[in-house]
């Protein structure tokens, strides 16, 4: 079954054809009209999806040598609602005009099973950190459909705390990328940041950011590279540090890492270094992408699930 994938919730319009042979094309296109900003526009975000939809699916169909896919599967949520509505629509007009099935994918479930697109592909039960500019989570995935929340934040997420920190500092929007870069040449012992666990289980990364804000208007302040080598570090080792107490209590040694933040340099070497079976997807298909929805649509779509095309978008959906 080859599955069309629409992802439009947040700033990348994508698109994406998946087969039981993998991968048969993989567009993203990266709005750049928030960098301005500072931070995602909603209503500038509809607007792009909006100019570029067409095109972005159209290569994605080319690329993948076909004229029509037997599925199409798009984001429903959680998202921007604004920005969700235009890849769902676009999808369920497609399934329409084709006579093919459609199935509405969440977002965060694209992100915890993007690991089976790759070789080797973790087998259930694995641990699957979520790591985005929206979400941190950490679940326990059992099988498709079946998740459980084990460690989740309690106000930032990880990739918000790296965007409002590189604010902070004025390096740009998205943060995440250039803090990762900056961090290559710093030294990540040069400023003692907290590491914040506000219970047994959770994340917490907004006094982090707070202790980035204090150390930077301070007097003493270090320079970028060193303060995003030791903000990185912080947020690393709060991350790690939940990954190996749920491994322990779970006894479950399979790790997969997800979203935006699984692209970061430091999170990957140390998450390598674990004594747990670590699968990292390429750094493409860790930030938003259409094959992540393609895939999570099409293991729906071979249990049978089908959605109706009066199904709507759910900007809070939960996983689990
Ligand atoms: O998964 P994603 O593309 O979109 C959401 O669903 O949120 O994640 C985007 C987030 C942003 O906060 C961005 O700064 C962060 O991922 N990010 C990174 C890196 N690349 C992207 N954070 C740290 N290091 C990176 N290399
Ligand atoms: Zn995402």
């Amino acid at each position: 079954m080859k599955v069309l994938g629409i992802e439009t919730s947040c700033d990348e319009t994508a698109a994406s054809v998946v087969s039981a042979a993998g991968v048969l094309s993989d567009v993203v296109h990266s709005q750049e009209v928030h960098a301005e900003y500072g931070g995602v526009v909603p209503e500038l975000a509809s607007r792009a999806h909006v100019e570029k939809i067409g095109a972005v699916v159209r290569a994605a169909l080319d690329k993948a040598g076909i004229e029509r896919p037997d599925a199409v599967a798009a984001t429903a949520g959680p998202g921007l609602i604004g920005a969700v509505l235009v890849g769902l629509s676009f999808a369920k007009g497609l399934a329409a005009a084709w006579d093919v099935p459609f199935v509405g994918v969440n977002h965060l479930e694209g992100h915890l099973l993007s690991a089976l697109l790759e070789d080797p592909a973790p087998a259930f039960p694995f641990l699957g950190l979520v790591v985005s500019g929206g979400h941190t989570t950490l679940y326990l995935a059992r099988d498709v459909g079946d998740y459980e929340v084990l460690a989740e934040t309690i106000d930032d997420a990880a990739g918000e705390a790296f965007d409002k920190s590189a604010r902070l500092m004025r390096l740009g929007y998205p943060g995440g990328p250039v803090v990762d870069r900056l961090a290559a040449e710093g030294d990540p012992t040069a400023v003692p940041f907290p590491r914040p666990l506000p219970n047994e289980h959770d994340w917490s990364f907004s006094g982090l950011k707070t202790a980035v804000r204090t150390h930077v208007k301070g007097a003493n302040r270090d320079t970028d590279a060193n303060v995003c080598a030791s903000f990185q570090a912080a947020v690393v080792d709060c991350l790690l540090a939940r990954v190996q107490q749920a491994s322990d209590r779970t006894g479950v040694r399979r790790l997969a890492l997800a979203g935006g933040v699984a692209a970061n340099s430091e999170l990957r070497r140390r998450a390598a270094e674990l004594d747990l079976e670590v699968f990292l997807p390429p750094r493409s298909r860790c930030t938003d992408n259409g094959a992540m929805i393609a895939n999570a649509g099409r293991q729906r779509l071979i249990r049978g699930e089908r959605h109706g095309l009066d199904s709507g978008a759910r900007p809070g959906w939960r996983v689990a």
